[in-house]
């Protein structure tokens, strides 16, 4: 039956209660307990009916006040554990925006081709103006094309000369551009005439110093067409020098071996007060037209695998080859 201490009690029992709450939904679940329709505090209301009117009047007072207290407790509570949980998600979700950004691991500096790829545009642009078709082939080449096919057969000592990186499946890394010649023949068939260029990376199983890497650039050159004497070859290599070195230069032919021409050449230009070996070329070998495919009473052809790093090194003076390789960023801003 209701009392004055049972008023005291559950009051008291109450503020506890909500004093120890630790989250918002518990208050929720406490305020039913306590003021909700079956409350107990509600309880106790109900029971007023049933005490005389003099108690009526002093519990009423002291349950009213009892309401009052455990609902201005639920309030304040429910004010601080808000507070509380709305720090928390600030604290949580807290950006310093002061924070520097994040460096990026290079530059923000936009990129630049590199020089021997800028070069290499130059020169396809030349040959494009002369009728040639810019061709492509693999780096990782079949012996056959790299050398059989090159009238440098298993035996041949020119082999040694280029050795190079062989795969498990017997297939190596290209060590000159000339492989895409038969490559090129057996596309045409038997319809030349044909002009092709074709750059790209070569290798070779090289000790490495400043004038020799294990990877380089070169551009392989072929002109296929009837009649084709060394006085073509000439005029071509002086039109591409030209263009190349915006004059003249002077130039001479020397005898060079090479299986896959006859005759051959090692094209030199004067360039620094001395000789610079920069241009092999030659007529193709009637072997080499047979092996594509063509018919060597009908038709002939020039050949030239020039030296793209060689020739990047010489027009900006740089010192060593390895540079060319390097990625080394300090060199490469220098061609932006
Ligand atoms: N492929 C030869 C080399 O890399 C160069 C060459 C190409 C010579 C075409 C003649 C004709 O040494």
């Amino acid at each position: 039956m209701i009392s004055a201490e049972s008023v005291d009690k559950l009051k008291s029992d109450a503020l506890r209660l909500i004093e120890s709450a630790g989250d918002e939904n518990f208050l929720v679940d406490l305020r039913v307990k306590l003021l909700g329709k079956k409350g107990e505090l509600t309880q106790l209301m109900k029971q007023l009916g049933q005490v005389d009117a003099e108690q009526r009047k002093e519990f009423g007072g002291l349950l009213n006040k009892a309401k009052q207290e455990v609902e201005q407790s639920l309030s304040s509570k429910q004010k601080i554990l808000s507070d509380q949980a709305r720090r928390a998600k600030l604290e949580k979700e807290w950006i310093d925006v002061t924070l520097p950004k994040k460096q990026p691991l290079v530059s923000d500096a936009p990129g630049s081709l590199h020089p021997i790829f800028q070069v290499q545009q130059e020169l396809e642009d030349i040959f494009r103006g002369l009728g040639f078709t810019v061709v492509d082939g693999p780096e990782v080449e079949k012996e056959y094309y790299n050398f059989e096919a090159l009238n440098i057969p298993a035996t041949h000592p020119a082999r040694d000369m280029q050795d190079t990186i062989w795969t498990t499946a017997g297939d190596l890394l290209r060590t000159h551009t000339s492989s895409i010649q038969v490559r090129a023949l057996e596309n045409v068939k038997n319809t030349p005439p044909l002009r092709i260029v074709a750059p790209g990376k070569v290798f070779r199983y090289e000790r490495v110093d400043a004038s020799h890497g294990h990877t380089f650039y070169q551009m392989e050159g072929m002109m296929i067409d009837r009649e084709v004497t060394v006085g073509h070859l000439i005029y071509f290599m002086r039109t591409l020098l030209r263009q190349i070195f915006g004059f003249d230069p002077k130039i001479r032919l020397r005898p060079g071996y090479f299986p896959f021409v006859e005759p051959g050449f090692e094209l030199d230009i004067w360039f620094n007060e001395k000789w610079m070996e920069l241009l092999p070329c030659g007529l193709i070998h009637p072997k080499v037209l047979e092996y594509g495919g063509i018919d060597p009473d009908k038709w002939q052809g020039f050949a030239f695998g020039l030296g793209l790093s060689r020739l990047v090194m010489s027009r900006y003076k740089i010192n060593d080859i390895r540079h060319l390789q390097s990625s080394d960023l300090r060199f490469l801003r220098q061609f932006s």
